[in-house]
């Protein structure tokens, strides 16, 4: 298969994850017989150093232009702390999706047994865990219309919901539940807002179309409790805009790290794969960041194209590492090996699984050549 990626590195450890996710798409491409063509271009902070805008026109073209967006970070503490600022990075990357029409934001959390330690809560809780979270991406809160009265001293922001933009997200949860544990949780409010009402009325009378299907609700409030307290009796959930943003930030803690959540954003047209984690600003250019986010948002690419044998290939070099504790500082603060060594492992694992030799570890990530 030949696939034109276009790659938007973004802010702060943005490049450094994504050069990563690259090589393991290129170790793929090598042992697969794929073509895997990359072309980069800007967005986030340093587009806006650049152009003035954080999602210039020939980056938009681009990603319109190509097969998938393999996507970085976005985001530096300039803007964080200047409420007065009048362009974000940030507003790069909400206009990106809402203009490849990236309305689910697929989300998975899965509790590694290797890693059941590293995670702040009880190895019993977070046991087997294995969610996936359908975000809607282009709706509610983030891009209803936002106000702020003359004397600044009033501000909204409206959460709008239209039946079609729920409807289309939820068919692709109920799907998806359906080739899982068939179990989905609508993650609401409706015991307050209006809008959420409106989830619960249009996901009820879909779940008739999937009678395979359990629907359950939950409020938000609640969940947020029960993700921490009960991880497991999760499947699938589907959920507006923020309250997805607020838990899957949450379920990450299951994992042990964010540096190991990975993200597809799928539309009718467009796809687009990024890690969930910032861009970290304070860790840029120390390689001290995880590129397991990076390099698991590569494998949802593959999946994406169907490439099932590839993605496993990838999932198998990132659980290999994680095993042998080839991994970065948030997981490994005794012996933390840099960015690019675990991305140098991963994809030498990808291309030669078979090397099982005694000195595996100290092979793969470049530090010996003694056999
Ligand atoms: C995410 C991020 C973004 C969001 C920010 C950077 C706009 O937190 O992808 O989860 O809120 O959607
Ligand atoms: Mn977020």
């Amino acid at each position: 298969m030949k696939l034109n990626i276009a790659v938007l590195a973004g802010d702060g450890i943005g490049p450094e994850v994504t050069t990563q996710a690259i090589k393991a798409l290129e170790a793929i491409g090598h042992s697969f017989n794929h073509t895997f063509i990359f072309k980069d271009a800007l967005v986030g902070a340093i587009a806006i150093d650049k152009t003035n805008n954080p999602l210039p026109d020939e980056t938009l073209d681009l990603c319109k232009d190509t097969d998938a967006v393999l996507f970085g970070a976005i985001g530096d503490p300039k803007y964080d702390n200047n409420p007065n600022a009048p362009i974000r990075p940030e507003q790069g990357l909400l206009k990106l999706r809402k203009e490849l029409g990236l309305y689910a934001n697929i989300r998975p959390v899965k509790a590694y047994d290797t890693l059941l330690d590293k995670s702040p809560l009880k190895r019993s809780i977070i046991e087997g865990t294995d969610i996936s979270i359908y975000r809607e991406l282009t709706g509610g809160i983030y891009f209803g219309k936002k106000h702020t009265n003359s004397e600044g001293t009033i501000a909204s922001d409206l959460c709008e919901y239209s039946k079609e933009e729920i409807e289309r997200i939820t068919h692709l949860a109920f799907k998806a539940a359906q080739n899982r544990r068939k179990k989905v949780t609508l993650i609401d409010k409706a015991n307050v807002l209006e809008s959420s009402r409106l989830w619960r009325k249009v996901v009820t009378e879909i779940a008739t179309q999937y009678t395979d299907v359990t629907l359950d609700f939950m409020f938000v409030d609640n969940a947020a409790m029960q993700m921490i307290l009960n991880p497991n009796q999760f499947d699938v959930i589907v959920t507006e805009n923020m309250f997805g943003d607020i838990i899957s930030d949450e379920a990450s803690v299951i994992g042990g790290s964010i540096g190991l959540l990975a993200s597809a954003s799928v539309g009718d047209t467009y796809c687009m794969f990024e890690p969930i984690h910032g861009s970290y600003p304070q860790a840029t250019g120390k390689g001290i960041a995880n590129p397991i986010a990076a390099i698991l948002s590569a494998a949802m690419l593959l999946e994406h194209f169907n490439l099932h044998q590839e993605a496993m290939m990838i999932k198998l070099a990132v659980e290999k590492a994680l095993e042998l504790n080839i991994t970065t500082s948030d997981l490994n603060p005794e012996n933390p090996l840099t960015t690019e060594k675990v991305g140098d492992f991963i994809a030498d694992y990808i291309e030669n699984p078979e090397d099982s030799n005694i000195n595996f570890e100290n092979i793969h990530v470049g530090q010996s050549t003694i056999i």
